[in-house]
């Protein structure tokens, strides 16, 4: 081994610089890296299993802690970009010494996709690259990859008090991955997706060319808008259109147990929660509590809102459309917008704001499971009571569904106009989750089958044929491609087309043209027609 790389290794210190290495073709490839012309200009940091940095650098940006365990298959080197120039440079070498490479933004992909993959590889991980700059005036923004929406929200939020972005409720969610895939939060009926409001973007394709909207053409900058992340390039930046909101909007969180009419109330919000105006957003939260009075488990129902107006207008309005939830004024509390951000994540309202910017999640991790279903009609409360039998199955630690109202804009917004295609018919869409602690892998599989059975049982009351699922909840169950080489259109469809519907097809057609050898893969990218390795 070059005498430098093996002293810098041994001191363990992230290693920039140049040296040759041996036959291996991790070792040629920090060999390429480290000589490429980009690190001539500045340090191309990266961590391999010998820096004593590498166990921390891989784990902070896992959320699913189900595959972090000693188990799973650990990247060959994480590199951590600076500059645009050292992600080509990373690419090249890629290329050159066949090393498989996996993107990671804020690495919450549900199934660890974007720091595990069963062949060797590298981990480009864009945690460095997290600015965000607004521009008021404009109602722009312009945000790095590898920022989280919660870094977003703060500099909108410490910049002005009637403008917004519609993303998702967890500010540790890299813009990475969810604007890859549609990326949604309670603001959904009345602006659509975040990946609506994206107007530019900077890629490195698979050549390492930088592009913006304008060089890559309309049918690329159509399929990074929700086709799914670590498909068509590496993202390094958005621009996205900001929102006009009120100076105050409303929100509110009123649960009901099942022996407060839960069932009732949920079959009832069934009805109405889609047709509500668009300002009015009120998801359901089902999950298990104990009794006040004799503390046996049952379940509950937290009816989680955020309206974008006033108390004085909402409160007539559910009065008379949701008369059945029984809110009372004392329920709703008034606060600027950037504040209700701080209430669905979990924080007291009146916390610094820099609290979003914070790459630590709020709640502990742990290990999970996820699926996700479409509604379009309305299921009985005797479908109601199954989920609660399951739900209240002592021997599983921690389950929640979570259903979405959908309609408003998101009715509106043609299928194909970005490749996100719920749309119109839709009334709401469930998240399956289930969460545990207990390490091993009798408990795992006990809330994997849990789950699975869940979604069996719910089969007759969402969406068929296809059975649609939402490609930010990735779940490897729905079908992924073959890991041993190529996958054909008909093996990849089974997937895809519950993502993206008939928008799939052109995802294939887009990839094919700008990525036929399908350097950029994983579990669930949409492949190319031809048959490259
Ligand atoms: P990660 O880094 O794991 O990336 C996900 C995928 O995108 C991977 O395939 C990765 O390779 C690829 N990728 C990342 N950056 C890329 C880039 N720059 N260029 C190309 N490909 C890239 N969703 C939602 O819509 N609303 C919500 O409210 C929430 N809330 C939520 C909370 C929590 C706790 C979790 C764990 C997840 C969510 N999600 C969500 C789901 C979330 O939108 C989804 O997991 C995103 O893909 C996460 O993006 P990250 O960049 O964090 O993940």
């Amino acid at each position: 081994m070059n005498f430098l790389l093996a002293l810098l290794l041994m001191l363990a210190v992230p290693w920039s610089g140049s040296a040759a290495s041996p036959a291996a073709n991790h070792e040629n490839f920090l060999h390429c890296l480290s000589t490429s012309p980009a690190a001539n200009v500045s340090k191309i940091v990266f961590y391999t299993p010998a820096n004593p940095s590498y166990p921390s650098v891989l784990q902070f940006s896992i959320h699913n802690l189900r595959f972090n365990t000693s188990a799973a298959p650990k990247p060959i080197v994480i590199v951590t970009p600076q500059t645009t120039s050292h992600i080509q440079a990373a690419i090249s070498c890629s290329h050159k010494h066949r090393l498989h490479l996996r993107v990671r933004g804020g690495g919450h992909d549900y199934e660890g996709l974007s720091y595990v993959a069963s062949r060797p590889f590298f981990i480009l991980d864009l945690i460095n690259l997290s600015s965000v700059k607004v521009d008021v005036a404009a109602r722009t923004a312009w945000i790095q990859a590898g920022a989280t929406i919660g870094e977003l929200y703060y500099q909108i939020g410490t910049q002005t008090t009637t403008l917004a972005f519609p993303a998702g409720v967890c500010p540790t969610v890299g813009v990475g991955g969810h604007f890859s895939g549609g990326g949604y939060g309670l603001s959904l009926r009345k602006f659509g997706l975040a990946a609506d409001h994206i107007v530019d973007a900077h890629l490195v394709d698979v050549k390492g060319k930088v592009h913006n909207r304008a060089s890559m053409g309309e049918d690329l900058f159509w399929a990074i808008r929700g086709g799914g992340g670590n498909t068509f390039g590496v993202v390094t930046a958005w621009k996205v259109n900001l929102l006009p909101v009120p100076e105050n909007v409303t929100v509110f969180t009123v649960t009901k147990t099942i022996q407060q009419n839960a069932t009732g109330i949920i079959n009832r919000w069934q009805q109405v929660a889609d047709r509500f105006p668009d300002d009015l957003f009120i998801r359901v939260i089902l999950d298990r509590t104990e009794t006040t009075t004799n503390s046996t488990a049952t379940g509950r129902a937290s009816f989680n809102s955020l309206y974008l107006g006033q108390v004085q207008s909402l409160l007539p309005l559910l009065q008379r459309d949701f008369p059945e939830l029984g809110v009372e004024r004392e329920d709703l509390i008034e606060l600027t917008w950037i504040r209700s951000i701080l209430y669905f994540a979990g924080y007291p309202t009146d916390s610094p704001l820099e609290v979003l910017r914070s790459r630590v999640p709020l709640t502990r991790k742990r290990n999970f499971k996820a699926k996700s279903d479409y509604v379009t009609e309305p299921m009985s409360e005797r479908a109601l009571e199954g989920i609660w039998r399951r739900i209240l199955r002592p021997d599983i630690e921690d389950p929640e569904l979570i259903f979405s109202p959908y309609g408003g804009r998101m009715s509106e917004i043609p299928e194909s106009s970005i490749p996100f295609p719920h749309r119109a018919g839709t009334r709401y869409k469930i998240q399956h989750l289930v969460y545990w602690e207990r390490e091993g892998r009798e408990a795992t599989d006990r809330h994997v089958d849990w789950i699975r059975e869940l979604y069996g049982y719910l089969a007759p009351h969402v969406s068929k044929n296809p059975r649609l699922a939402y490609v930010n909840y990735r779940d490897l169950d729905v079908g992924s491609n073959n890991g041993a080489g190529f996958t054909s259109n008909e093996e990849a469809r089974v997937w895809g087309v519950k993502y993206f519907k008939g928008n799939y097809e052109r995802l294939v057609r887009v990839k094919t043209a700008v990525d036929p050898r399908n350097f950029f893969r994983n579990e669930q990218s949409v492949p190319p027609l031809t048959a490259w390795k």
